[in-house]
C-alpha cells in the first residue's frame, strides 16, 4: 500500500533511506532534519510504501519555488530486501498521478552518472524520464549530474 507519510515514519524512513544506501548513517541526522522541516510544513510531498505495517519505500517531492509548475523528486529508495520488485515504479507513477491531478507540468529528477548509479539510470529510463542534462563533475571530480525529466502533460507513459 502506498500513503502519505506521517511524522510517526520518520524513524523508519531514515533507517531505510541509510540500508538503500542512499545516505550514510553520519548523514542520518541530516535527513531526519530534512523531515522534520517537511513535516512542518515545507510545501512537499511524501510518500511511503507500507508493506504490513513495516515502510519499505519513500519518496519525497517538492516544488521548484521559481518555476512553474515544477517539482523535484528529491529522494526515492526501496528497502533493499524489497528491491527490484515493483515498488519503486509503483511510488513514481503514484507520485506522477498525484502531480497531474493538480494540473503539474514537470518533474525532474537528479542523480549520478557514476557506474554505482547505472542501475538508477535504467531504473528512471525504463518508467519514461529522458535524460535531460548533465552537469560534469557535479558532485565530485569525475562524477557528473544527470537530471531525468517527465512531461506530466504528455499521455501518461
Ligand atoms: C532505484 C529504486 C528506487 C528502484 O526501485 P525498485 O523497487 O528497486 O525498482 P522496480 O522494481 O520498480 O523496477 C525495477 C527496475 O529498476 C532498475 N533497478 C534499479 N535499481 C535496482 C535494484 N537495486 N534492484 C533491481 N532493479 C533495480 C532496473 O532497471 C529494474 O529493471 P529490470 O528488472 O528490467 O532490470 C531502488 O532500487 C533503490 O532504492 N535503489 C537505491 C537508492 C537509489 O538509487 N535511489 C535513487 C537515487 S536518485
Amino acid at each position: 500500500m502506498i500513503r502519505t507519510a506521517t511524522p510517526g515514519d520518520a524513524a523508519a524512513v531514515v533507517d531505510l533511506v541509510v540500508a538503500a544506501g542512499m545516505f550514510t548513517s553520519e548523514e542520518a541526522g541530516a535527513v531526519e532534519g530534512m523531515l522534520a522541516d517537511h513535516f512542518a510544513g515545507d510545501g512537499g510531498h511524501v510518500c511511503v510504501v507500507d508493506d504490513d505495517g513495516g515502510v519499505r519505500g519513500v519518496a519525497y517531492y517538492q516544488p521548484e519555488p521559481a518555476a512553474d509548475r515544477v517539482w523535484d523528486l528529491t529522494m526515492i529508495a526501496v528497502h533493499p530486501d524489497r528491491q527490484g520488485r515493483g515498488r519503486g515504479t509503483a511510488m513514481l507513477r503514484h507520485v506522477e498521478e498525484d502531480l497531474r491531478a493538480r494540473d503539474q507540468r514537470l518533474l525532474l529528477v537528479d542523480t549520478s552518472g557514476s557506474p554505482q548509479y547505472d542501475r538508477t539510470r535504467a531504473f528512471y529510463r525504463r518508467c519514461a524520464y529522458e535524460e535531460e542534462a548533465r552537469v560534469r563533475d557535479y558532485w565530485e571530480a569525475g562524477d557528473d549530474l544527470v537530471v531525468f525529466r517527465k512531461d506530466l502533460r504528455r499521455p501518461s507513459d
